[in-house]
């Protein structure tokens, strides 16, 4: 079996536009400059609103907690340094990523604007949560992009038993004409880590093929989840991709790899991710309006291929995750009671008023 079986909780839709100002505040009452907190909190309500929610506001009580231990600089500002006109390189300064990481996608738009291409290292960063946020940035731009990023040990390696590998995603995107553009984000593994958190939060059981306990047998139960390790995608494939985001975003950027990554549960010391980022001009090889074209093209191909039995819809990657937004931008973001409690802890922590629930 490896359907989960779940207990329905009671949701409350908080609109996005107060979950970005509350989130924002809790922030900068934590030290985080009003910049990097705007940036910051919405790449949170980004996920939030995508459906994302195991890497939206959520993540803000061990965010803060973080800080308090010292081991992440909430008032720490990346800094740019140019190798090559195409070739740049943030460090993080163990700042959080999600200034970083902006940054550096920024002035990767900037050098494709000019060259066609422009590729960023960032260095000493912490998590960035959902990486489509980034592929969104340039896909606002008009650009083409690759996202990648190393995280804490989660995943044994191909025929290995240890945490060693992160659950790393791999993310791109290109923008379309009149359709919806590419946005594919995934991990390496069967689900993200922050899906068994989430289900650990909402007291609900997994299903039984996304990890191992630390007996390595299969497990319902999330917390016995969180003790074992997770399991790749496609054997082989998924831990080799791992593997990948760890070179690119690790060894490249002088950030850490091989497993020495801090967790974002771990207090010891500071995570040091490194991360990968390309923008790419689309209309390189060809005028802009044929390559839209091209991927409307692409897109009416995949969306209205022949369909499998039992199946009702083909999407586009990126696709359920923009009807989603589409979706709560209308109803609001719907918080757990216990989500809603451990964000109001932080606020009370913080002085700013609390998320209220109607
Ligand atoms: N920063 C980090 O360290 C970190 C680590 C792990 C995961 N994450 C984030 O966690 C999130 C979840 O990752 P995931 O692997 O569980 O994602 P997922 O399995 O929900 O989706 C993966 C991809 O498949 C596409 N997809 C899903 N269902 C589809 C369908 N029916 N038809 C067509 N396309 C479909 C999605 O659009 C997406 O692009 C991502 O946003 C990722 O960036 C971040």
């Amino acid at each position: 079996m490896s359907e989960a079986t779940t207990t329905p909780q009671k949701l409350y839709p908080i609109p996005a536009p107060r979950l970005q100002e509350f989130v924002q505040s809790v922030l900068t009452a934590n030290g985080v400059s009003p910049q990097n907190a705007q940036i910051t909190a919405s790449c949170l309500v980004q996920a939030d609103l995508r459906g994302v929610d195991t890497h939206g506001s959520n993540r803000i009580p061990s965010y803060m907690e973080r800080i308090r231990q010292g081991v992440l600089d909430a008032s720490a500002d990346p800094t740019l340094s140019q190798t090559t006109p195409v070739v740049a390189l943030v460090d993080g300064h163990n700042g959080f990523g999600f200034p970083a990481a902006h940054m550096g996608m920024a002035r990767a738009i900037e050098m494709a604007r000019e060259f066609g291409i422009g590729m960023m290292s960032v260095k000493h960063s912490n998590h960035f949560g959902m990486s489509a946020w980034l592929v969104q940035q340039a896909i606002d731009a008009g650009m083409m992009s690759l996202v990648f990023t190393n995280s804490s040990p989660a995943l044994p390696v191909w025929g290995g038993r240890e945490k060693l590998m992160g659950v790393s995603p791999i993310a791109c995107g290109a923008p379309a004409g009149k359709s919806k553009p590419f946005i594919l984000d995934m991990a390496p593994s069967v689900a993200a880590r922050g899906k068994i958190y989430k289900a650990l939060r909402r007291g609900e059981k997994i299903p039984t093929d996304w990890a191992l306990d630390s007996e390595g047998k299969q497990t319902d139960d999330p917390a016995k989840a969180l003790e074992g390790v997770m399991l790749p995608m496609g054997g082989p494939k998924g831990s080799a991709l791992a593997i990948m985001m760890d070179l690119f975003s690790g060894v490249l950027s002088g950030s850490a790899f091989a497993g020495n990554v801090t967790g974002p549960y771990d207090p010891s010391k500071p995570a040091d991710v490194g991360h990968f980022l390309v923008a790419i001009k689309p209309d390189l090889f060809m005028g802009l309006d044929e390559f839209k074209e091209r991927m409307d093209y692409l897109y009416q191909r995949v969306v209205g291929s022949e369909k499998a039995a039992g199946v009702e819809r083909i999407y586009f990657p990126g696709e359920i995750e923009q009807d989603m937004k589409e979706e709560r931008l209308q109803n609001g973001i719907p918080l757990s009671e216990a989500e809603i409690e451990a964000l109001n802890k932080e606020a009370n922590r913080a002085g700013v008023d609390p998320l209220k629930v109607t």
